[in-house]
């Protein structure tokens, strides 16, 4: 086959790149900044993350993707266009993609997320569904007849799955994750202080103060902001507390959820998740104390995988290497006029791995 194999974790916060035998060569954020006058792309990635709130009128800064799935093509395309021309820039043959998405998407979506993928320079594309990637990306044998739970939370989506036989048996995705949490803290703080704060600083805050209980020893940190009232800027100091019960209902709603995948999980798959313990992937499981915080909830252990921010793309890296195998089924690799009518692209996958 011609053409280097990549993989995409295109996520709602950040980007994450495989290349086939080098392992991840990039992270970025999924953030474009367009000027509006002209339409032409003025940042990506962490250029324009750091335009966030700081944008003047003339330039406009997006997160093309949301919960989990496109929300805007273009800007997508663009970031997607612009990281794969830096990582094959000089390459004859165009890359094969394999682009992951989340455990519920429509076949549009699918679709779409194909189509990105080709006409962001991709000579073939297929995807792969992300908590499957997570599960191989967390070093778990997905292959055998075991249940196996995974739960990723992202930046836009938390996706639930058991797993048996290298195919979701049960799953659920839902719009809560890490960017429900920071704009529960900048309303807490907001509504209790009278006070505004931008999106990286509420997500700066949880990074360091966050925790899914109410910690014994409380702890603070310096925020800057703006009064609502004044309209001036102000310092002031935040604490563990607040920040946790900004987030705590969105912790609880998260365990509903994981219990509610338990709940309709066949037995014999529930009865090996509650020996084997529930993986948590993506990066809002790092959240300080959200393991202990869900065993707790389960009555089953929790733990969080090995970088967990870079557990889906070490894993697509992982089927990757099954390229030539998957091709050959005639699975995936679709070129973009294969992709109409191309029902179910992940069937199969995995099988003989
Ligand atoms: N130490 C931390 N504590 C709490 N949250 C964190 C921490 N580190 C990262 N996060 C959160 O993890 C989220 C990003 O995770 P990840 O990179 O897995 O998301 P994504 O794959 O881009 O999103 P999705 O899978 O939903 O499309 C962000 O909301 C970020 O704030
Ligand atoms: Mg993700």
């Amino acid at each position: 086959m011609l053409g280097i194999n990549i993989g995409v974790d295109m996520g709602t916060t950040s980007i994450i790149i495989y290349v086939e035998d080098k392992g991840i060569v990039l992270s970025e954020p999924t953030v474009a900044a367009y000027r509006k006058s002209t339409g032409k792309i003025a940042a990506v990635g962490k250029k324009a993350l750091r335009m966030v709130g700081r944008a003047p009128k003339s330039i406009e800064v997006v997160r093309p993707m949301k919960d989990g799935v496109i929300s805007d093509f273009t800007a997508a395309e663009h970031i997607l266009r612009h990281f794969l021309q830096k990582i094959c820039g000089n390459m004859v043959f165009k890359p094969n993609v394999m682009i992951c998405l989340p455990a519920q998407v429509t076949n549009l979506e699918k679709r779409t997320l194909l189509d990105l993928a080709t006409s962001a320079g991709a000579a073939r594309a297929c995807l792969i569904e992300e908590p499957i990637a997570a599960a191989i990306g967390a070093g778990i044998d997905v292959t055998y007849p075991k249940g196996i739970m995974i739960v990723d939370v992202g930046g836009g989506t938390t996706d639930i799955a058991v797993i048996t036989m290298g195919s979701m048996s049960v799953s659920k995705s839902v719009r809560n994750a890490g960017n429900a949490l920071n704009e529960s803290i900048m309303r807490q703080i907001r509504r209790e202080r009278d006070i505004l704060i931008g999106e990286l600083t509420a997500e700066k805050i949880k990074k360091k103060i966050g925790c899914a209980y109410l910690r014994e020893a409380e702890l603070a940190i310096e925020a800057r902001g703006k009064s609502y009232i004044t309209g001036m800027p102000v310092r002031f100091e935040v604490t563990s507390t607040e920040v946790f019960l900004a987030i705590r209902e969105h912790l609880e709603s998260i365990a509903e959820d994981v219990r509610s995948v338990l709940e309709s999980t066949p037995p014999e798959l529930a009865a090996d998740i509650s020996e084997s313990g529930i993986v948590m992937t993506g990066g809002g499981s790092l959240l300080h104390g959200f393991d202990e915080f869900l065993a707790k909830k389960m009555n089953i252990a929790v733990r969080v995988a090995e970088d967990p921010v870079n557990c889906v793309a070490k894993g697509i890296g992982k089927v990757l290497k099954n390229m030539e195998m998957l091709v050959n089924g005639g699975y995936i690799f679709k070129t973009r006029d294969d992709i109409r009518g191309y029902s179910d692209y992940t069937d199969g996958l995995l099988e003989g791995q």
